[in-house]
């Protein structure tokens, strides 16, 4: 386009029409020798200014890491100590230190094995044992700068075989998927050691064969030893729909489009099937048909992801992917609509529930998972313009926090249950839905003050969601507040779930008998999300910045595609 510009500009109405068989320099040439000394001198200029335009845009395009849209998060800097809170810098060494005392045990009695067991100080291998705990924290220790550990972790995964596991081991596709296949690009997109690519891309392929069926909605496990999928009918949403940005990231490193076209093709089958309410998707798909055949939609566990990577995709693809731009909204509207609930105690608080798979019954039931919600329902509303999105967002931020604010460990369980009504069955906000109804036993007081109550999992198992969104508020909306529920939470962490080599999943959040209520767990997030949204929560906002970055569900950040330009 500027050089057909430049030509007009440069060509007075007075000079003869060229004859339409000389070519376009020899046009030129005639033209510019009938031009005058000025003419010539401001075509030059115009020409030379032009190009510098171009020339400039071209390398804004390519360096600049800021978009040219609105960023998402603002700019925010340390804070310091003001005499009452601790500065970022010495909360950001605290989570750090916690991080080399989980990491020091893991590597002394658990080294290159899934998992440590905090308690006991043995190890386990229920993750196909590849180390998944290992290949999960790369990235956090490259993060923190704990550069010798992650060299000498590289060295470790650079001699992996993943294409054998032990006899009879089946892999879930999904976890190997987010954990592996995340952990393994995103240290190697932060050090560019050809090893760590070299591997993700062994794990990409030995579970290609999930997709191996008629609608190409891939089978929930893998035989990698005989390299087949394990038949089965049905697969979750989540597990069939969050391995999209990593299929993706493998296509753009590597070249070769067909990790993505593959994964792409289970959302365009999903995004067509049939749902009881637009945006909306019960959690169990049919492998054969791609119909969405049964059980409750959720924001929880088994759903979540699903909702948490239209958007996610959406910022990955550089805003330019509207398939999914417009199945978030479909989404997040539909769930505005239909699964938001409040706490008839406590006003304040404010929940996603869950539906039947006909979106006609309504279940007041909160899980942590589903406190990933409001961190995307922040980002989303920056990045689509969605002002009331962040307002619910900040509400849902609130009862998240208040899940370990008020049990007597200040630690979150699993889920916390509501109750819809004392008399009527109805909720402040879904008066025209219907209710799941059970009976319930007359409210304690700790209820009326609490405003929910504890269903019978009480465990905290040192899951991320809440921090994770206290990191993305933080970020977006610049309140310190979301530092200070961050700060509470890491110290309930550090008190109650601390062991002498790691730290330790907890039985029963409303007891306070301490050690005895250890688990013997440690899960890879601990390590791969729990510590790295700490760490970032205390980070100035560039660090790692929501503008540059897009986290898969397992805290692995990726590049956004415009910024990982060579
Ligand atoms: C110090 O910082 C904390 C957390 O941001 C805040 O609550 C408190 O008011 C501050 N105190 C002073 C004296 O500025
Ligand atoms: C586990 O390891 C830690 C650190 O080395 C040690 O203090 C603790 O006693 C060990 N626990 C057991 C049960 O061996
Ligand atoms: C694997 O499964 C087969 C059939 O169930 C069984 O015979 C065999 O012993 C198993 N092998 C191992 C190592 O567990
Ligand atoms: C794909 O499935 C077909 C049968 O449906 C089977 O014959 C083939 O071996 C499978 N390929 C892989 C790579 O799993
Ligand atoms: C429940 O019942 C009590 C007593 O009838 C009433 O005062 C209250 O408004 C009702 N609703 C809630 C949300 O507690
Ligand atoms: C409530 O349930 C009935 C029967 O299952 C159904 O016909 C009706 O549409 C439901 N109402 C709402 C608002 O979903
Ligand atoms: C947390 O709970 C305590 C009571 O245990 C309360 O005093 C405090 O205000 C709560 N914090 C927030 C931020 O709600």
């Amino acid at each position: 386009m500027p050089s057909e510009a430049t030509i007009r500009l440069g060509i007075t109405d007075e000079f003869p029409l060229l004859e339409k068989h000389q070519s376009i320099k020899g046009r030129l040439k005639t033209r510019w020798y009938q031009t005058d000394r000025l003419g010539r001198a401001i075509f030059s200029l115009l020409i030379v200014t032009l190009c510098a335009a171009v020339v400039s845009r071209v390398l804004i395009e390519i360096f600049s890491p800021f978009d040219s849209w609105p960023a998402v998060t603002i700019p925010l800097q340390d804070d310091e100590d003001n005499g009452t809170a601790r500065s970022d810098k010495e909360r950001r060494q605290a989570v750090k230190a916690a991080m080399k005392h989980a990491w020091g045990g893991y590597r002394k009695y658990a080294f290159g094995k899934d998992e440590l067991q905090p308690v006991s100080n043995k190890s386990n291998n229920k993750w196909g044992g590849w180390g998944v705990s290992l290949i999960d924290a790369l990235d956090t220790l490259h993060i923190m700068e704990m550069h010798e550990e992650f060299k000498e972790g590289v060295t470790h995964v650079a001699n992996i075989d993943f294409s054998k596991t032990r006899a009879n081991y089946t892999t879930p596709f999904f976890e190997m998927v987010i954990r592996s296949l995340g952990g393994l690009l995103s240290a190697y997109e932060m050090s560019l050691d050809a090893r760590l690519l070299k591997k993700a891309q062994q794990v990409g392929d030995v579970l290609m064969p999930a997709f191996n069926t008629s609608t190409g909605i891939p089978y929930p496990r893998v035989d990698i030893n005989s390299g087949k999928a394990v038949p089965a009918d049905r697969v979750c949403i989540a597990e069939a729909g969050t391995v999209q940005l990593e299929y993706w990231k493998l296509s753009e490193i590597t070249g070769n489009p067909v990790y993505h076209n593959t994964a792409q093709r289970v959302v365009d089958a999903l995004d067509k099937a049939r749902k009881p309410y637009k945006g909306l998707y019960p959690i169990w798909v049919d492998i054969d048909s791609g119909k969405l055949v049964s059980g409750q939609i959720t924001f929880g566990g088994r759903g979540d992801s699903w909702y948490e990577y239209m958007i996610k995709q959406y910022i990955y693809s550089h805003r330019s992917n509207d398939q999914y731009r417009r199945m978030y909204e479909e989404s997040i509207d539909g769930m505005k609509a239909k699964m938001i609930g409040q706490s008839i105690y406590d006003p304040e608080l404010y929940y996603v529930g869950d539906l039947d798979s006909t979106a006609t019954k309504f279940s007041p039931r909160f899980e942590h998972l589903t406190c990933f919600v409001p961190g995307m329902l922040a980002l989303g509303s920056k990045t689509l313009g969605r002002p009331d999105d962040l307002e619910l967002a900040k509400k849902l931020t609130y009862t998240c926090f208040q899940m370990y604010n008020r049990t007597d460990t200040g630690l979150s369980p699993e889920y916390v249950q509501f109750r819809t009504d004392n008399d009527t069955g109805i909720s402040p906000l879904q008066e025209e839905i219907n209710f799941t109804t059970v009976k319930l036993d007359a409210p304690s007081d700790k209820e009326k003050s609490d405003g929910f109550y504890l269903g019978s999992n009480r465990g905290y198992i040192l899951r991320p969601e809440t921090l994770e969104s206290l990191m993305v508020m933080y970020r977006v909306t610049g309140d310190k507040v979301y530092k200070e529920w961050g700060w509470q939470i890491f110290l309930a962490i550090e008190k109650w779930t601390k062991t002498p080599s790691a730290y330790s999943a907890y039985r029963d959040v409303s007891s306070i008998k301490g050690n005895e209520e250890l688990t013997d767990s440690m899960e890879s997030f601990f390590l791969a999300e729990t510590l790295k949204y700490l760490y970032l929560l205390f980070s100035p906002a560039d660090y790692y910045s929501l503008d540059e970055y897009v986290f898969n569900t397992e805290a692995h950040p990726f590049k956004i595609m415009h910024h990982s330009r060579p």
